[in-house]
C-alpha cells in the first residue's frame, strides 16, 4: 500500500492511475478503523481500480474540544488492516496539508438538512464535514465515494453537497455493521467504560421494538414510548430520537403512504455519545 502525506504527490500519482484508464474508490475516514470501515473498503475494491482511503481527524467538524483530544489514534493497526485487505493507497495528511493557517470550516447551504437532529445538538459540525469532503473529494477526485448509512444525515448532506457544486462523483451509501449484541460500529465505541459498553446495546434494540410499533403507534406515540424507556435506564441518557422522513430529514408525526421513514438516535453512554438509526417500514 502507498502512503502519502501530501497531496501534491497524492494527485500526481492517481493522474498515472486516471490515465490508465483506472476508476477511483475513496473511502474517507478519520481512522481508528473498524469492520465497518473494512466493509466500504472492500466494497471500493471489489467496484473500481484504485482504492484511496484517507484518514485525517477533522478538527472543523468537532464543537467539544474534549472529543477532538480524546478521539482514537490508532495508526499502525490501521496500516495493518488496510494491508489485509490490499488497499491501494492511504492519505494521511497533516492538519496544516488540509488546512494551511486557516483551521476553519466554510459555511454551508444544505437545503435545511444541517438544521435537523445531529445539526441542532452539534455547532457547525456539518461545515465542518462540508469543508473536509469537498477539501478530499478536489484532492482525489474520485469515481466513487463510499460513506456509512450509520451517519445517515452525514450521507444525505454529502450527496446534497456533490449535487450542489456538480461534483462527479458517485455517492454509494454501505449499510450499518454492528458487533454480535447489535451496538452499531464506531470508533468512539473504544473509548466506553465496561459498564457502558454493556449497556449500549440497549440503543439498537429499542430501535427495534420502536419500529414495531408502527403498525399501531403513530411517531409521537412511538417518541414517547421510547423517551419513557431512556427515563427508566441507569446508566444512558437520550439526547434525542426522532422518526423522520430520509429524503427531507424533518421529524414526521404520521406516516404517510409513499415516503420512506427512519428512526435517528443520539445517546449518552457516560462522557461518549453514540448515535445509531433504523430504517422504519412505511405503513
Ligand atoms: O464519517 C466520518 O468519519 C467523517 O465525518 C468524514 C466523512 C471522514 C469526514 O471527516
Amino acid at each position: 500500500m502507498k502512503i502519502f502525506k501530501s497531496k501534491s504527490d497524492l494527485k500526481i500519482y492517481l493522474a498515472e492511475e486516471k490515465k490508465k484508464g483506472n476508476r477511483i474508490g475513496f473511502v474517507p475516514t478519520m481512522g481508528a478503523l473498524h469492520e465497518g470501515h473494512l466493509s466500504l473498503v472492500e466494497k471500493a475494491i471489489r467496484k473500481t481500480d484504485t482504492t484511496v482511503v484517507s484518514i485525517f481527524v477533522n478538527p472543523t467538524q468537532f464543537d467539544n474540544k474534549e472529543d477532538l483530544d480524546k478521539y482514537p489514534k490508532t495508526f499502525e493497526n490501521d496500516v495493518a488492516l488496510l494491508e489485509s485487505v490490499n488497499c491501494d493507497v492511504l492519505f494521511y495528511p497533516s492538519v496544516d496539508e488540509i488546512y494551511d493557517e486557516n483551521v476553519i470550516a466554510e459555511k454551508f447551504d444544505f437545503d435545511g438538512l444541517e438544521h435537523q437532529m445531529e445539526g441542532k445538538f452539534r455547532d457547525g459540525h456539518f461545515d465542518g464535514v462540508g469543508t473536509i469532503v469537498k477539501a478530499l473529494f478536489e484532492i482525489v477526485e474520485p469515481d466513487v465515494a463510499y460513506f456509512g448509512k450509520k451517519d445517515f444525515q452525514q450521507l444525505q448532506i454529502i450527496k446534497k453537497l456533490v449535487e450542489k457544486y456538480n461534483i462527479p462523483v458517485k455517492i454509494k451509501g454501505m449499510p450499518i455493521f454492528r458487533e454480535k449484541d447489535g451496538l452499531a460500529m464506531s470508533s468512539r465505541n473504544a473509548r466506553l467504560t465496561k459498564e457502558h459498553r454493556e449497556a449500549a446495546p440497549f440503543i439498537h434494540k429499542i430501535l427495534k421494538k420502536a419500529r414495531k410499533k408502527t403498525g399501531t403507534k403513530n411517531a409521537k406515540e412511538i417518541i414517547e414510548w421510547v423517551e419513557n424507556q431512556f427515563k427508566q435506564h441507569p446508566l444512558l441518557e437520550l439526547e434525542y430520537f426522532t422518526i423522520a422522513e430520509e429524503k427531507t430529514l424533518i421529524s414526521a408525526e404520521k406516516f404517510e403512504p409513499k415516503k420512506r421513514y427512519r428512526a435517528f438516535i443520539a445517546v449518552f453512554a457516560g462522557k461518549i455519545r453514540l448515535i445509531d438509526n433504523i430504517r422504519f417500514k412505511n405503513n
